[in-house]
């Protein structure tokens, strides 16, 4: 009797050590994702013309053109769009139903939602390609 209660209370104790580590493992794993940039977000493509649109400087200060190899964050993920946001110059691969690009973050989009991504049309002809229709989904993660 006092055997099989010895061993059921090591039992619990396994049992109880187990939850309490598996829970952290788990957290910091995704940290440790995030922070090598593995994290994928999902969200919309929408494609903007710097020039005309958001202004020849983005918010992350430097120039930008419609050609410019660079996307506006959303501004959930962004930050206060009057500052230079910690993602400003990160490099993100994005993917979408017609391919991948690579691009950087120069600017933010007020109007986005959590992983939304606004592309210069020479981006988002590449990750999309309907410009017509205007938005896309896609998937994309900090490189
Ligand atoms: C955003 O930054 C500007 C400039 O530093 C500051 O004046 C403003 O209060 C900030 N807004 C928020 C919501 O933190």
């Amino acid at each position: 009797m006092m055997m099989r209660s010895t061993l059921l209370f090591v039992a619990m104790v396994m049992v109880m050590v187990s939850l309490v580590v598996a829970a952290p493992i788990q957290s910091s794993e995704e940290n440790h994702l995030e922070k090598r940039g593995k994290k994928t977000f999902k969200g919309t493509a929408t494609w903007f013309l710097p020039a005309s649109e958001g202004g020849s400087t983005g918010a992350c200060g430097p120039k930008e053109n419609n050609h410019s190899p660079i996307v506006a964050l959303n501004r959930p993920q962004y930050g206060n769009t009057s500052k230079k946001s910690k993602w400003c110059g990160k490099k993100v691969r994005i993917t979408g139903p017609k391919g991948s690009v690579t691009a950087t973050v120069n600017d933010a989009c007020p109007e986005c939602k959590h992983g939304d991504l606004d592309l210069t049309p020479v981006l988002f002809k590449k990750v999309v390609g309907k410009m017509d229709k205007g938005v896309g989904k896609i998937k994309w993660h900090f490189v």
